[in-house]
């Protein structure tokens, strides 16, 4: 049964880990992800952009497709759908769809319009038994057609959105999504001790882009109150990379090496090798 994240976040922020949540594709991405959660018992977000979710042929179809997995794979740890920065348009969509969990974006409007959807959205949520993720701020780079110039949140305007009764708050902190430039300048805790200092010890902090983040920045992220760390582009690159690999080596002529099941094989193993590493830094093994 699909959760709401509320719960496992708060426990996860007391408990100082966090809690991943590894974007989906399409069915393989979806099994791998949920098999490894399961093998390692660690709660889990899956979140899906509105643009993966049109890919997918539509948000009811994920939906669909996620409760029958876990259903049909008997899942027993929390798993929460959660919709990935999505539009107030695309929020909506997703609550009525059947996700457990949304993030809506409104970082790019001003902050008082950002202020105002929050929280018509934060009451629509809760109705339901829904999580809503709120963002200030915003994630450098480019996710799915969301982009972002990277601008460091303010501190004041997060307090601002966090009292609206959300349950997880992501604030930029120098983060960007997809691979890290060479010269990236690293997380801005000044930033990130300043926005904890001001939403206060329960909430829940969302840190996005966590693609390449090195390990010793993601533990200093949660010991100042990440409770939540977004993966999506280093599952891509290790998909991609086993599946280089595996035409490359011509294993694809082989027999019936073209069948898709085999053909998808090394990615989908290699999914569940990078979502085993997440877990473990992040340290959420266990933690079901
Ligand atoms: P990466 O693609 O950089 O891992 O970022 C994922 C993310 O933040 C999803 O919202």
């Amino acid at each position: 049964m699909l959760v709401s994240a509320a719960e496992m976040l708060k426990k996860a922020r007391a408990g100082k880990y966090a809690v991943g949540q590894f974007n989906i594709n399409n069915l393989e991405w979806t099994k791998s992800i949920l098999l490894t959660a399961q093998e390692l018992n660690s709660p889990v977000i899956l979140g899906v952009s509105e643009g993966a979710g049109k890919y997918m042929c539509g948000f009811k179809t994920v939906a669909a497709m996620v409760s029958a997995m876990i259903d049909e794979l008997g899942i027993t740890v929390p798993v929460a759908l959660h919709l990935d920065h999505g539009s107030y348009e695309g929020a909506k969509k997703c609550i009525n769809a059947g996700f457990s969990s949304i993030m809506f974006d409104g970082s790019h409007y001003p902050i008082e319009e950002n202020v105002e959807k929050t929280k018509e959205l934060a009451a629509a949520c809760h109705v339901l038994g829904l999580s809503l993720e709120a963002e200030v701020g915003s994630i450098g780079g480019e996710e799915d057609g969301v982009v972002g110039a990277g601008e460091c949140a303010d501190p004041k305007e997060c307090k601002m959105i966090a009292d609206l009764g959300i349950d997880m708050l992501a604030a930029g902190i120098g983060n960007i999504h997809g691979k890290y430039p060479a010269n990236w300048a690293g997380l801005s805790f000044d930033t990130l001790a300043a926005i904890e200092q001001e939403v206060g010890e329960e909430m829940p902090l969302v840190l996005h882009g966590g693609t390449g983040i090195p390990a010793d920045m993601i533990k200093k992220a949660i010991s100042l109150g990440v409770a939540k760390i977004n993966v999506n582009t280093e599952c891509q690159l290790a998909f991609q990379a086993a599946t280089r690999e595996y035409v490359e080596a011509g294993k694809d002529l082989e027999g019936k090496g073209f069948d898709p099941r085999k053909l998808l094989a090394p990615g989908s193993e290699a999914i569940k090798a990078t979502v085993k590493e997440k877990m473990e830094l992040f340290g959420s093994v266990n933690k079901a």
